[in-house]
Protein backbone atom coordinates (compact mmCIF):
# COMPACT_ATOMS: atom_id res chain seq x y z
CA UNK A 1 0.00 0.00 0.00
CA UNK A 2 2.61 2.05 0.61
CA UNK A 3 4.40 1.80 -3.19
CA UNK A 4 5.21 4.94 -4.96
CA UNK A 5 6.56 3.35 -8.10
CA UNK A 6 5.23 5.32 -11.09
CA UNK A 7 5.01 8.05 -9.37
CA UNK A 8 7.12 11.46 -8.87
CA UNK A 9 7.40 13.77 -5.69
CA UNK A 10 8.34 17.08 -6.15
CA UNK A 11 9.90 18.15 -2.27
CA UNK A 12 10.40 21.98 -1.56
CA UNK A 13 13.67 22.80 0.70
CA UNK A 14 15.01 19.03 0.85
CA UNK A 15 18.77 20.07 0.56
CA UNK A 16 18.24 19.23 4.77
CA UNK A 17 16.13 18.53 7.86
CA UNK A 18 13.00 17.41 7.50
CA UNK A 19 12.66 17.72 3.83
CA UNK A 20 15.62 15.45 3.05
CA UNK A 21 13.98 12.87 4.98
CA UNK A 22 11.37 13.02 3.26
CA UNK A 23 12.82 13.01 0.25
CA UNK A 24 14.93 9.88 1.55
CA UNK A 25 11.61 8.05 2.13
CA UNK A 26 9.79 8.68 -0.53
CA UNK A 27 12.65 7.57 -2.87
CA UNK A 28 13.12 4.14 -0.61
CA UNK A 29 9.20 3.31 -1.46
CA UNK A 30 9.78 3.98 -4.80
CA UNK A 31 9.47 7.26 -5.95
CA UNK A 32 11.30 9.98 -8.15
CA UNK A 33 11.96 12.00 -6.62
CA UNK A 34 12.93 15.88 -7.59
CA UNK A 35 14.70 17.34 -4.66
CA UNK A 36 14.62 21.15 -4.76
CA UNK A 37 16.47 23.97 -2.50
CA UNK A 38 16.99 27.68 -2.05
CA UNK A 39 20.70 25.85 -2.24
CA UNK A 40 21.84 24.22 -5.09
CA UNK A 41 24.70 22.21 -3.43
CA UNK A 42 22.24 20.92 -0.82
CA UNK A 43 19.47 19.79 -3.62
CA UNK A 44 22.33 18.20 -5.36
CA UNK A 45 23.93 16.54 -2.30
CA UNK A 46 20.37 15.20 -1.54
CA UNK A 47 19.67 14.29 -4.77
CA UNK A 48 22.89 12.40 -5.05
CA UNK A 49 22.38 10.22 -2.05
CA UNK A 50 19.25 9.24 -3.54
CA UNK A 51 20.80 7.66 -6.69
CA UNK A 52 23.97 6.24 -4.78
CA UNK A 53 21.29 3.74 -2.76
CA UNK A 54 19.44 3.01 -5.68
CA UNK A 55 16.83 4.90 -6.05
CA UNK A 56 15.86 8.05 -8.78
CA UNK A 57 15.97 11.90 -8.44
CA UNK A 58 16.68 14.90 -9.67
CA UNK A 59 18.32 18.40 -7.74
CA UNK A 60 15.99 21.77 -9.14
CA UNK A 61 17.22 24.46 -7.16
CA UNK A 62 15.11 27.68 -6.70
CA UNK A 63 13.09 30.11 -4.32
CA UNK A 64 10.18 29.13 -3.54
CA UNK A 65 8.59 32.29 -2.69
CA UNK A 66 9.39 34.02 -6.61
CA UNK A 67 6.86 32.57 -9.05
CA UNK A 68 8.66 32.98 -11.99
CA UNK A 69 11.38 30.74 -10.70
CA UNK A 70 9.11 28.14 -9.29
CA UNK A 71 7.12 27.98 -12.83
CA UNK A 72 10.54 27.77 -14.54
CA UNK A 73 11.24 25.07 -11.50
CA UNK A 74 8.13 22.81 -12.31
CA UNK A 75 8.68 22.85 -15.88
CA UNK A 76 12.46 21.22 -15.32
CA UNK A 77 11.01 19.07 -12.79
CA UNK A 78 8.40 17.63 -15.14
CA UNK A 79 10.99 16.73 -17.66
CA UNK A 80 12.17 14.43 -15.32
CA UNK A 81 8.47 13.06 -14.32
CA UNK A 82 5.16 14.15 -13.97
CA UNK A 83 5.11 15.21 -10.09
CA UNK A 84 1.85 14.32 -9.04
CA UNK A 85 3.23 14.15 -4.89
CA UNK A 86 3.76 17.50 -4.03
CA UNK A 87 5.65 17.91 -0.58
CA UNK A 88 5.49 21.62 0.51
CA UNK A 89 8.26 21.33 2.82
CA UNK A 90 10.09 24.53 2.34
CA UNK A 91 9.99 26.69 5.47
CA UNK A 92 11.69 29.35 7.49
CA UNK A 93 11.19 30.08 10.93
CA UNK A 94 12.98 33.13 10.47
CA UNK A 95 15.96 34.98 12.58
CA UNK A 96 14.07 34.10 15.71
CA UNK A 97 13.75 30.28 15.72
CA UNK A 98 14.29 30.22 19.36
CA UNK A 99 10.35 29.96 21.48
CA UNK A 100 12.16 30.27 24.48
CA UNK A 101 14.25 33.49 23.68
CA UNK A 102 12.95 36.69 24.16
CA UNK A 103 11.48 38.14 20.98
CA UNK A 104 10.43 41.66 20.12
CA UNK A 105 6.91 42.01 20.52
CA UNK A 106 4.41 41.40 17.82
CA UNK A 107 3.38 45.48 18.26
CA UNK A 108 7.02 46.36 18.46
CA UNK A 109 7.18 45.00 14.44
CA UNK A 110 6.56 45.90 10.93
CA UNK A 111 5.90 44.77 7.75
CA UNK A 112 9.81 44.73 6.81
CA UNK A 113 10.24 42.16 9.47
CA UNK A 114 7.07 39.87 8.73
CA UNK A 115 7.63 39.51 4.27
CA UNK A 116 10.26 37.12 5.19
CA UNK A 117 7.82 34.63 6.75
CA UNK A 118 5.05 35.12 4.72
CA UNK A 119 6.75 34.86 1.49
CA UNK A 120 8.67 31.15 1.98
CA UNK A 121 5.84 29.85 4.42
CA UNK A 122 2.13 31.18 2.78
CA UNK A 123 3.48 32.25 -0.42
CA UNK A 124 5.64 29.19 -1.22
CA UNK A 125 3.39 27.02 -0.80
CA UNK A 126 0.55 29.12 -3.28
CA UNK A 127 3.60 29.21 -5.67
CA UNK A 128 4.47 25.85 -6.08
CA UNK A 129 0.81 24.40 -5.57
CA UNK A 130 -0.39 27.17 -8.47
CA UNK A 131 2.07 25.14 -10.31
CA UNK A 132 1.94 21.43 -9.50
CA UNK A 133 -2.06 21.16 -9.54
CA UNK A 134 -2.91 21.31 -13.28
CA UNK A 135 -0.99 18.44 -14.34
CA UNK A 136 -2.69 16.37 -11.22
CA UNK A 137 -6.08 17.50 -12.16
CA UNK A 138 -5.40 16.79 -15.71
CA UNK A 139 -4.04 13.22 -15.03
CA UNK A 140 -7.20 12.43 -11.69
CA UNK A 141 -4.18 11.70 -9.33
CA UNK A 142 -2.25 13.75 -7.09
CA UNK A 143 -1.20 14.58 -3.41
CA UNK A 144 -0.27 17.77 -2.41
CA UNK A 145 1.39 17.88 1.71
CA UNK A 146 2.45 20.99 3.48
CA UNK A 147 4.37 21.30 6.37
CA UNK A 148 3.03 23.50 8.85
CA UNK A 149 3.51 24.24 12.60
CA UNK A 150 1.70 24.07 16.02
CA UNK A 151 3.25 27.68 15.70
CA UNK A 152 0.34 27.80 13.48
CA UNK A 153 -2.60 25.48 15.58
CA UNK A 154 -1.74 26.51 19.10
CA UNK A 155 0.06 29.79 18.85
CA UNK A 156 3.50 30.58 19.99
CA UNK A 157 4.13 33.67 22.05
CA UNK A 158 7.67 34.14 19.96
CA UNK A 159 6.01 33.20 16.28
CA UNK A 160 3.40 35.23 15.96
CA UNK A 161 3.70 36.14 11.89
CA UNK A 162 5.29 32.66 11.00
CA UNK A 163 2.36 30.96 12.71
CA UNK A 164 -0.40 33.14 11.12
CA UNK A 165 1.94 32.04 7.86
CA UNK A 166 1.67 28.45 9.07
CA UNK A 167 -2.04 28.89 9.80
CA UNK A 168 -2.67 30.04 6.41
CA UNK A 169 -1.18 27.30 4.81
CA UNK A 170 -4.25 25.31 6.84
CA UNK A 171 -6.62 27.19 5.42
CA UNK A 172 -5.63 26.98 2.20
CA UNK A 173 -5.43 22.99 2.52
CA UNK A 174 -8.93 22.70 3.41
CA UNK A 175 -10.34 24.85 0.67
CA UNK A 176 -7.99 23.50 -1.37
CA UNK A 177 -9.02 20.33 -0.36
CA UNK A 178 -12.65 21.02 -1.19
CA UNK A 179 -11.81 22.22 -4.58
CA UNK A 180 -9.34 19.16 -5.63
CA UNK A 181 -11.87 16.04 -4.04
CA UNK A 182 -13.46 15.57 -7.16
CA UNK A 183 -10.16 15.71 -9.46
CA UNK A 184 -9.04 13.04 -7.65
CA UNK A 185 -6.20 14.96 -5.46
CA UNK A 186 -6.14 15.20 -1.83
CA UNK A 187 -4.39 17.94 -0.03
CA UNK A 188 -3.23 17.74 3.97
CA UNK A 189 -0.66 19.10 6.44
CA UNK A 190 1.60 17.69 8.78
CA UNK A 191 2.25 20.09 12.00
CA UNK A 192 4.99 19.92 14.06
CA UNK A 193 6.23 20.86 17.38
CA UNK A 194 10.36 20.54 18.04
CA UNK A 195 11.79 17.92 16.17
CA UNK A 196 15.66 18.20 15.55
CA UNK A 197 17.17 19.73 12.57
CA UNK A 198 19.46 22.05 11.10
CA UNK A 199 17.68 24.57 12.02
CA UNK A 200 16.30 24.04 15.79
CA UNK A 201 20.31 22.15 16.67
CA UNK A 202 21.43 25.63 18.10
CA UNK A 203 17.75 25.65 20.54
CA UNK A 204 18.10 22.01 20.66
CA UNK A 205 21.64 20.62 21.81
CA UNK A 206 21.86 22.73 24.43
CA UNK A 207 20.43 20.72 26.91
CA UNK A 208 18.99 23.49 29.77
CA UNK A 209 16.52 24.55 26.75
CA UNK A 210 16.10 21.19 25.40
CA UNK A 211 14.65 19.91 28.81
CA UNK A 212 12.11 23.19 28.86
CA UNK A 213 11.14 21.99 25.79
CA UNK A 214 10.39 18.00 26.64
CA UNK A 215 8.39 18.99 29.22
CA UNK A 216 5.63 19.63 27.27
CA UNK A 217 5.77 16.82 25.44
CA UNK A 218 3.71 13.98 26.74
CA UNK A 219 5.91 11.55 24.99
CA UNK A 220 9.44 12.90 26.34
CA UNK A 221 11.67 13.20 23.36
CA UNK A 222 12.32 15.34 20.73
CA UNK A 223 10.86 14.79 16.99
CA UNK A 224 13.15 13.40 14.93
CA UNK A 225 12.52 13.68 11.11
CA UNK A 226 11.75 10.13 10.25
CA UNK A 227 8.82 10.70 12.40
CA UNK A 228 7.34 13.44 9.83
CA UNK A 229 8.53 11.80 6.82
CA UNK A 230 6.36 8.29 7.92
CA UNK A 231 3.77 10.17 8.06
CA UNK A 232 4.34 11.90 4.52
CA UNK A 233 5.05 8.33 3.08
CA UNK A 234 1.79 7.31 4.05
CA UNK A 235 -0.25 10.38 2.76
CA UNK A 236 1.43 10.52 -0.75
CA UNK A 237 0.59 7.07 -0.90
CA UNK A 238 -2.42 5.33 -2.40
CA UNK A 239 -3.60 4.26 1.26
CA UNK A 240 -4.84 7.76 2.15
CA UNK A 241 -7.01 7.80 -0.29
CA UNK A 242 -9.73 9.42 1.32
CA UNK A 243 -8.10 11.76 4.00
CA UNK A 244 -8.16 14.93 2.52
CA UNK A 245 -8.08 18.48 4.31
CA UNK A 246 -7.12 17.45 7.76
CA UNK A 247 -3.75 18.67 9.75
CA UNK A 248 -2.38 16.07 11.29
CA UNK A 249 -0.12 17.23 14.24
CA UNK A 250 3.23 15.37 14.79
CA UNK A 251 4.32 16.76 17.98
CA UNK A 252 4.70 13.72 20.80
CA UNK A 253 1.59 15.21 22.30
CA UNK A 254 2.26 19.10 22.92
CA UNK A 255 -1.26 19.43 21.62
CA UNK A 256 -4.02 17.59 20.40
CA UNK A 257 -6.51 17.79 17.17
CA UNK A 258 -10.11 17.57 17.72
N1 LIG B 1 12.16 21.54 12.83
C1 LIG B 1 11.13 21.94 13.56
O1 LIG B 1 11.16 21.88 14.81
C2 LIG B 1 9.88 22.47 12.91
C3 LIG B 1 8.78 22.78 13.71
C4 LIG B 1 7.61 23.23 13.11
C5 LIG B 1 7.52 23.32 11.72
N2 LIG B 1 8.62 23.02 10.96
C6 LIG B 1 8.48 23.15 9.51
O2 LIG B 1 9.00 21.97 8.89
C7 LIG B 1 9.63 22.31 7.65
C8 LIG B 1 11.06 21.80 7.64
O3 LIG B 1 11.77 22.36 8.74
P1 LIG B 1 13.30 22.02 9.00
O4 LIG B 1 13.53 22.15 10.47
O5 LIG B 1 13.70 20.78 8.31
O6 LIG B 1 14.00 23.30 8.28
P2 LIG B 1 15.51 23.53 7.83
O7 LIG B 1 15.75 25.00 7.92
O8 LIG B 1 16.46 22.61 8.53
O9 LIG B 1 15.49 23.12 6.28
C9 LIG B 1 14.70 23.84 5.39
C10 LIG B 1 15.31 23.80 4.01
O10 LIG B 1 14.46 24.60 3.18
C11 LIG B 1 15.26 25.43 2.37
N3 LIG B 1 14.51 26.65 2.07
C12 LIG B 1 14.21 27.66 2.93
N4 LIG B 1 13.55 28.64 2.29
C13 LIG B 1 13.44 28.22 1.00
C14 LIG B 1 12.87 28.80 -0.15
N5 LIG B 1 12.29 30.02 -0.10
N6 LIG B 1 12.90 28.11 -1.31
C15 LIG B 1 13.48 26.87 -1.36
N7 LIG B 1 14.06 26.29 -0.30
C16 LIG B 1 14.04 26.96 0.86
C17 LIG B 1 16.50 25.73 3.19
O11 LIG B 1 17.60 26.09 2.34
C18 LIG B 1 16.72 24.41 3.93
O12 LIG B 1 17.61 23.55 3.25
C19 LIG B 1 9.50 23.83 7.53
O13 LIG B 1 8.35 24.15 6.78
C20 LIG B 1 9.32 24.29 8.95
O14 LIG B 1 8.67 25.53 9.03
C21 LIG B 1 9.79 22.59 11.51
Amino acid sequence: MLSLTDHTALVTGAGQGVGRQIALQLAQHGAAVVVNDFYADRAETVAKEIADAGGSAKAVTFDVADYAAVAAGMEAAERFGTVDILVNNAGNAGPRVDPLAPAPPFWETGPADWSPWLATNLHGVLNTTRAAVPGMIERGWGRVINLMSDAGRVGEPNLVVYGAAKAGVGGFTRGLAKALGRHGVTANCVALASVRTEATAALLDDPAAAKKVLSNYVIRRLGEPEDVANLVLFLASGASSWITGQTYPVNGGYSFAV
